[in-house]
């Protein structure tokens, strides 16, 4: 389970992903983790009204949990005592974008199936209890000292303890214990047992990726199809025959609405949409999504590029990349697509890669124009920015 050292990206899919969990020390360097949130300031973002919060307490005997939701009164802080309590954010990576740096570390995982930073922060004896996850998984160790029990195989008795707000396996499960401290990870594949139980006073930072559920996918992509008529085409029941009369669907009906449904997912306008799906924003509404303050012109931002400005992607803002039918990449972000030109695809490529914007790149890109354009476009609308990051 305790790797040396951290797996290569193909290592890493080949044999761990969703499939083994694994440990491995000293991952994060402490000089990075203290920059992230602290204590204080996870307790002012839980009297937020629109940051998902939750309080967790549990008695000592292991078997009694109670779990509130924020947003908190100050005082609720207090009254909490020494031990036994975790306090759960989540989505701090877009409250604190200085945790997002968080997301450098693990550029090789699916980025577009990131839902969110969760943080906990807990006293001594404070744990969620015995569960699993439909997320996988990396919890950084930040201050203190966990204690971790992980099983080694994906839990079957998935039996919770009953009229609980959190879901604790009543049966808890097979497992190993760990201890963890600053900078370590566990990597959890979905429905792995884990269990951590806090020694020192400790923050772990929990980065999930989530896929979504089939119904989910297509209650969506249905309302991106109801969104233009045009894409929304309705069975006519063209080339009926005899056989479909009465109550009878017949066999060749089926099949032509089959189709026509599977037809509807083989489509560029499906592959546009899984972009602007994969990238829609976890923690609000896209109409929240405030362009910025002061926009520049293709000039301005030529003009910067030039004077040897370099721009960098903030950690916290997601990107989602589809292959359309002729070649061009679908990038979307906060749910929308911004580009799907041939001309953008190697300043789409080097977004991907996460590597900087400079004018000593922006020559090997193509057209300058069109990739200008693009820029500007991305600066404006705040994924990209000339600030030192
Ligand atoms: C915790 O940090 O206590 C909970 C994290 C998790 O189990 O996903
Ligand atoms: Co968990």
């Amino acid at each position: 389970m305790i790797l040396d050292k951290f797996p290569t990206a193909d290592a890493f899919y080949k044999t761990y992903w969703g499939k083994k969990p694994f440990i491995v020390r000293n991952f994060v360097d402490s000089t990075l983790m203290e920059t992230f949130v602290d204590g204080d300031t996870m307790a002012g973002l839980a009297l937020e009204e629109d940051i998902k919060s939750r309080i967790v307490t549990n008695d000592s005997s292991g078997q009694q949990w109670e779990c509130e939701h924020g947003p908190f009164d100050e005082s609720r802080f207090s009254e909490l005592g020494a031990r036994d309590w975790s306090l759960l954010v989540q989505n701090v990576e877009q409250y604190h974008t200085d945790t997002a740096k968080l997301l450098e570390h693990f550029h090789f995982s699916p980025r577009w199936l990131l839902d969110d930073i969760m943080v906990s922060y807990s006293a001594p004896g404070g744990s969620v209890g015995p569960h699993t996850d439909s997320y996988h998984t990396f919890l950084v160790q930040g201050i203190g000292v966990r204690k971790w029990k992980l099983s080694a195989n994906p839990v079957m008795d998935k039996n919770y303890i009953e009229g609980m707000d959190i879901k604790v396996l009543q049966n808890g499960f097979e497992g190993e214990d760990f201890e963890v401290r600053m900078g370590d990870v566990i990597y959890i594949p979905p429905h792995f047992g884990h269990e951590g139980v806090t020694l020192e006073t400790a923050m772990t930072f929990s980065v999930g990726f989530l896929g979504p559920k089939m119904s989910e996918m297509m209650a969506e992509y249905a309302a991106y199809l109801e969104e233009e008529e045009s894409r929304d085409k309705r069975y006519l029941g063209e080339g009926m025959a005899v056989d479909s009369g009465a109550f009878s669907i017949s066999s060749q009906e089926q099949n032509t609405i089959r189709r026509d449904l599977i037809n509807a997912i083989q489509s560029d306008d499906f592959t546009r949409w899984m972009a602007q799906y994969f990238s829609t924003p976890t923690y609000t509404d896209i109409e929240n999504i405030e362009p910025r303050d002061e926009p520049l012109e293709e000039a301005d931002i030529l003009d910067a590029l030039q004077k040897g400005e370099v721009l960098h992607r903030a950690e916290y803002i997601k990107l989602s990349i589809t292959t359309a039918f002729d070649g061009a990449l679908n990038l979307a972000v906060y749910g929308q697509v911004i580009s799907n030109a041939l001309a953008h695809k190697p300043l789409i490529e080097i977004l991907d890669r996460n590597e900087i914007i400079s004018i000593k790149n922006l020559d090997g890109l193509g057209e300058q124009d069109a990739i200008i354009t693009l820029i500007t476009q991305l600066y404006n609308l705040n994924v990209l920015s000339f600030e030192d990051w």
